[in-house]
């Protein structure tokens, strides 16, 4: 009687904190189970991601069901339709696009399940669809890659940028290149010259960064939307006979250990701090989800700029 009670106060509270998902009475001594539909295994940075997710989960208590999509939508659509069928308590996402989630998360919210995002965003005009979002700034992030190249590129003369995107139509790329745009354009020396998607892998960013050269003689610095890609470039600066981190500037977003060693080898000037370690972050979340509390609608996690000089220190500090 007293847990029916308790658990009908907590179906009420969750229905407030999760707008209008209306949540189902959850028995306090049950298991709770969250579906969680990565995007891949892109990048070191995702890698670390899906350890974290894997190892609070486990930390928590929470059985968690995980998938991979294969940087492809219509998998992650799959799994969570699959995460619906198997009625999970919570499920988890970090869309490979921003858009064409609607129907799916209408499908979410009709059978009462509650959808967190973690790393990045979805655009949609129904803010019911989710209950909340833990992810970095990406467009801070491109921000900080604009403001440190206008603060250390002292060489006079025009600056030829050529930028490696990240996956077409996922919220880093977009972000990460608004950022940026909005700080270089301060200063009419620096330009975009060529702009290509690498899909966030070492081996596109190598084959465009190829590209990138062969095309052209003129390079001073090199945007990567990510480490990998920044990484994989690198190898191609080396094949062009070029010294990457100093002939071409080199600048990576994620600051995952591989960056970190390009930078203590002197061939990479400088990564932007994005974190993958939510996976304890989201475990509260849930908790707090199934257990009535409210939760923050957006939480950002708190990142760092590391340049080249601070690498060797910094190293044995990194736990991605
Ligand atoms: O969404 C985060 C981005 O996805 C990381 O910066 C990148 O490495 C990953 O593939």
């Amino acid at each position: 009687m007293l847990k029916s009670r308790r658990s009908l106060l907590s179906a009420i509270v969750m229905g407030l904190v999760a707008g209008a998902v209306a949540m189902p009475a959850f028995a306090a001594d049950k298991k709770i189970t969250l579906g969680f539909a990565q995007v891949g295994a892109e990048s070191e940075w995702r890698a670390a991601n899906t350890v974290s997710i894997k190892e609070a989960a486990k930390a928590a208590g929470i059985d968690l069901k995980f998938s991979d999509a294969q940087q492809k939508q219509e998998n992650q659509i799959k799994a969570i339709r699959g995460y619906i069928a198997q009625k999970v308590d919570v499920i988890s996402f970090a869309p490979v696009v921003t858009t064409g989630w609607d129907t799916v998360l209408k499908e979410a919210k009709a059978a009462k399940i509650p959808v967190v995002l973690t790393d990045r965003s979805v655009d949609t005009k129904d803010e019911s669809l989710y209950v909340a979002m833990i992810a970095s700034d990406f467009t801070e992030e491109g921000r900080k890659a604009g403001k440190w190249l206008l603060e250390n590129y002292k060489t006079p003369g025009d600056v030829n940028i050529v930028e490696l995107q990240g996956t077409v139509g996922s919220a880093p790329a977009i972000e990460r290149k608004k950022g940026f745009e909005e700080v270089i354009k301060a200063d009419p020396r620096f330009k975009i010259t060529r702009s290509q998607t690498g899909d966030f892998t070492r081996a596109k960013g190598k084959e465009v960064m190829e590209a990138f050269l062969k095309a052209d003689a003129n390079i001073n610095v090199l945007y990567a939307h990510n480490d990998d890609m920044a990484i994989g470039a690198i190898q191609a600066i080396e094949a062009a006979g070029k010294k990457p981190g100093k002939d071409i500037i080199v600048i990576g977003v994620d600051a995952v250990k591989g960056a970190f060693e390009a930078m203590m080898a002197g061939k990479m000037n400088v990564s932007i701090e994005c974190n993958p370690q939510l996976g304890p972050q989201l475990m509260e979340v849930v908790k707090d989800i199934v257990a009535g509390k409210p939760v923050p609608r957006r939480i950002i996690t708190k990142e760092g700029v590391f340049p080249m000089e601070t690498a060797a220190k910094e190293f044995p500090n990194r736990k991605y």
